[in-house]
């Protein structure tokens, strides 16, 4: 059954190109939701031809001025942005130590300043509809500590924090903001290791009392419920998902 307030919606989904990005996507193509697939990496353009009603948009948005132009691009195409999926990101996951001072940037820009910069360029025209729906994609390894994770941890830890402020702030606005945590998900970057039988992801998928790492469509599936209206009362949560890997 479809999820109630969906239908014709628009919404961006960030990080679209690959992996669980690309399954919200699906996901909320198959809710009938007009989208703005946005990615630095421009094979989101294959996949907006894919798509119906999709249109795709390159740029990197750990940066002010393509967060605008894709703001810009949205309203054009579709004259709204009624949803925001900050999934754009992805770990450098290594011993602390081991990070050099560029790969501690790109840790935080990638996870921390995208979702920033997206949530100031477009919370302005949610404010203005009294409307919106924000959904970052944030991490379960934020609660249980997961090994080598301690850089990917502060950028999410970051999204994290900024997930209560922002419900706080925009509650009596009909804008909800919440997070996903999702523990190891099986992307194909994942199966690609696990296939390989590779002791390092091995120590992550450990820690799953599920045994399993969990799949795309399980992660699309809570952002889709968390973008319609049927989750109107629920805001500045972190949610995981997660196989049981922290049990609050
Ligand atoms: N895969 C997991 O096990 C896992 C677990 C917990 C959380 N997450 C989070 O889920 C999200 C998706 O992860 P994934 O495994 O599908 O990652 P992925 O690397 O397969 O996809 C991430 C996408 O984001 C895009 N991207 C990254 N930085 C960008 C930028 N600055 N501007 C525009 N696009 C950018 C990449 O090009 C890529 O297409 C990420 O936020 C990740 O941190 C993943």
């Amino acid at each position: 059954m479809a999820m109630q307030g969906l239908r014709y919606k628009v919404a961006i989904v960030t990080g679209a190109a690959a992996g669980i990005g690309r399954a919200i996507a699906e996901r909320l193509a198959a809710e009938q939701v007009r989208l703005v697939l946005a990615d630095m990496n421009a094979e989101v353009n294959a996949l907006a031809n894919e798509l119906p009603a999709s249109a795709a948009f390159v740029g990197n948005l750990c940066l002010e001025a393509p967060v605008r132009e894709l703001i810009q691009f949205t309203l054009e195409t579709f004259g709204a942005i009624d949803i925001l999926i900050n999934n754009a990101g992805g770990g450098v996951i290594r011993p602390f130590l081991e990070h050099t001072p560029e790969t501690l940037r790109e840790t935080v820009d990638r996870n921390l300043w995208t979702t920033l910069w997206c949530c100031y360029a477009a919370l302005p025209h949610m404010r203005r509809a009294g409307y919106g729906r924000i959904i970052n994609i944030g991490a379960d390894s934020v609660r249980n500590g997961l090994p080598e994770h301690a850089a990917y941890n502060a950028a999410k830890g970051g999204v994290h924090a900024l997930t209560t402020g922002l419900a706080r702030e925009f509650a009596t606005r009909g804008i909800t903001v919440n997070t996903v945590a999702p523990c190891m998900v099986a992307t194909p970057m994942v199966q690609k290791l696990m296939a390989e039988d590779s002791p390092w992801i091995k120590q992550f998928a450990d820690f799953i009392p599920m045994g399993r790492p969990g799949t795309m469509e399980e992660v699309a599936s809570m952002v889709a419920y968390l973008a319609s209206e049927e989750a109107a009362f629920v805001t500045g949560q972190v949610i995981s998902v997660n196989g049981g890997s922290t049990m609050l």
